[in-house]
């Protein structure tokens, strides 16, 4: 047997959202009607323009170009940087791993919220650096003061805006905080989910902070989840030594096509983000009126968090009982450390789905 390398460290896989095709096989229920609030996708996929890129880039005889250069300079001119500040990646999950493998040795420490995306602590775990956790208040809100005096003895800083699975949006402030606090640390915002929020996030903050890297994605409102593409956007001295490091080919040519195309279609993007408000507070009513639970913070994402105020049920019990009735969300125990049993992170989604939604928890409500 190969012995592995004794730096790894991960105890455990991702779990991810299920499939609507594996509910509809188990549950019987026509896959059509299965409500799939488990992964915060794009409800209406990808933008036409987009897959018509990535059908018209279907020559893949040659290499890609390996820093994907026209992405890069697309995202550059967009947000107001060089092409030299911005790295892509397949998705952010896997610019995450080159960050911390590029500014954490092993042994060295990374730190976050929990909960918050559990990429974050297994990535750091994964070869041998330790996440330092710090608990969100009893009410699911920041503990920035902890948050601050931890900093000085880690080297890596993650936050989430808007945070997941709250929804909760950073204010500018409290990054700028993090950010003049970490002196010798890379402040990492992760911001997958801030077309949602309807602000700009804190893109502008790496003008002013050498120490920031800002993550986003196509994963979310691009629609292209199942193309993989992220990217980060930092200082030079930030991205240099991580494009060393990433494999060299990492981005194909039909990723690159597919978002540079998706980052164009602007009028797709808003009726998105247009929908997705409109139907957060379509599901957010909703659920007020069903009085047995009750929804963490003003979620300012495409999911928001879900208390279960019932005592005679908990988030795995809801967890089953919703798919039974075709529909898919995580269960907070399972896919978020430090939860526990109360809470359900759910997806905004189109009418249909937020009507079977409201359906299954009045249903599953009213047997308990
Ligand atoms: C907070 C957060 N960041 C990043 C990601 C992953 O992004 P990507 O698909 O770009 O790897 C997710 C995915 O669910 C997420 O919840």
């Amino acid at each position: 047997m190969f012995l592995s390398n004794p730096t790894l460290g991960t105890k455990e896989a991702y779990v991810p959202g299920l499939t609507q095709e594996y509910v509809a096989k188990t549950y019987g229920i026509p896959v059509g009607d299965v409500a799939k609030l488990g992964s915060a996708e794009n409800p209406f996929g990808p933008s036409p323009k987009a897959l018509a890129a990535v059908k018209e880039a279907l020559k893949v005889e040659s290499y890609p170009e390996w820093t994907a250069r026209a992405l890069r300079e697309k995202i550059a001119a967009k947000y107001g940087y060089k092409p030299e500040q911005v790295i892509c990646g397949a998705g952010e999950t896997e610019i995450m791993s080159w960050i911390i493998r590029t500014f954490a040795a092993p042994g060295d420490k990374v730190l976050m919220f929990v909960p918050a995306f559990p990429i974050y602590h297994m990535a750091a775990e994964n070869e041998g650096r330790v996440p330092v956790f710090i608990k969100m208040t009893d009410d699911l809100d920041f503990n920035w003061d902890a948050y601050l005096a931890a900093i000085k003895d880690v080297r890596i800083v993650f936050l989430t805006n808007p945070h997941s699975p709250t929804g909760r949006l950073l204010k500018l402030s409290d990054i700028r905080r993090v950010c003049e606090a970490a002196k010798d640390q890379l402040v990492v915002l992760d911001e997958a989910y801030i077309h949602f929020s309807n602000t700009n996030g804190g893109m502008d903050l790496v003008k002013e902070y050498k120490n920031l890297i800002v993550l986003r994605t196509f994963s979310k409102v691009f629609g292209l989840a199942g193309l993989r593409v992220g990217f980060g956007i930092a200082d030079e001295s930030v991205i240099t030594p991580m494009m060393h490091l990433k494999p060299t080919w990492n981005m194909g040519a039909l990723q690159v096509a597919g978002a540079c195309a998706a980052l164009d279609d602007d009028e797709y993007i808003k009726m998105t983000i247009e929908t997705i408000a409109k139907m957060r507070k379509y599901i957010l009513d909703k659920i007020a009126s069903l009085n047995r639970f009750s929804v963490v913070g003003e979620p300012c994402s495409n999911f928001f968090l879900l208390r279960i105020e019932d005592p005679a049920l908990d988030s795995t019990m809801m967890f089953n009982e919703l798919l039974k009735r075709g529909v898919i969300v995580k269960d907070g125990s399972i896919s978020f450390i430090n939860l526990g049993k109360r809470y359900l992170r759910i997806d905004v989604s189109l009418q249909k789905q937020m009507d079977r939604l409201a359906w299954a928890l009045t249903d599953i409500s009213n047997a308990a």
